[in-house]
């Protein structure tokens, strides 16, 4: 499974590439928000920095922040000519389904965004999202469960085969990340700290303590 990480934080991706399971990044425009980014230029140049760090296959998804459609494949466009690890972020609604039609027509990439519902997962793989993302966490947030959500777009497009791939996102916890493993799913767009969380076990820790600890006591 891919781990990709949700954040706009230079520092973060760094850290993700450093503990190794970095193989991609998300970001909103909630967490560009979190970068002190003023202008326009500022934030083409952040999502250059943030291409910079990526390497091989691994993109990133930049979020449009106009609704209609006019206005979205424009701002599309123009974040695909940032770089072309840019991937097209944009929300499910009527207008971004025409946008996704429109701009995987022109071979750029997308991500179905704001997903809640199979129905709406069904319709971001009828017009060719490249990625849809159905948010785990938000959805638990309001009593239903969000890995269910996850397993029935496995199966709804396992049944016909289509080509646009999972990325559970709104990862809140580590047994989000794990049973979305189970599940089969392409990638997870989780926070740097859930991916830290998957470290810990209180056995490896007691585990370490006696080891080093025996091989002391039998050394000095
Ligand atoms: C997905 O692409 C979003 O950026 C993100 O996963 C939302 O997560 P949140 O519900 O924790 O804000």
């Amino acid at each position: 499974m891919k781990f990709f990480v949700d954040t706009a934080n230079l520092k973060e991706i760094n850290e993700a590439r450093s503990l190794g399971i970095l193989d991609g990044v998300t970001t909103n425009p909630s967490l560009i928000s979190k970068e002190s980014l003023s202008s326009q230029k500022e934030i083409q140049d952040h999502y250059m920095s943030i291409c910079s760090l990526l390497r091989n296959e691994e993109d990133v998804s930049a979020e449009v922040i106009s609704t209609n459609y006019r206005d979205m494949i424009k701002e599309g466009e123009k974040l695909s000519f940032i770089h072309p690890r840019i991937v097209v972020k944009i929300p499910m609604t009527q207008d971004g389904i025409k946008a996704i039609k429109y701009l995987s027509n022109k071979k750029i990439k997308t991500n179905c965004t704001l997903v809640f519902s199979t129905g709406q997962a069904i319709l971001a793989a009828k017009v060719g999202s490249n990625y849809v993302s159905p948010f785990i966490g938000r959805v638990d947030d309001v009593s239903y469960d969000g890995l269910d959500l996850i397993r029935e777009i496995k199966n709804i497009y396992n049944n016909y085969h289509f080509r646009t791939k999972i990325l559970g996102a709104s990862i809140r916890h580590s047994l989000h990340i794990i049973e979305c493993s189970k599940i089969g799913i392409y990638a997870v767009t989780s926070p740097m700290k859930v991916i830290y969380s998957l470290l810990n076990h209180p056995l490896t820790n007691i585990g370490l303590e006696k080891f080093l600890t025996d091989y002391k006591n039998k050394m000095n």
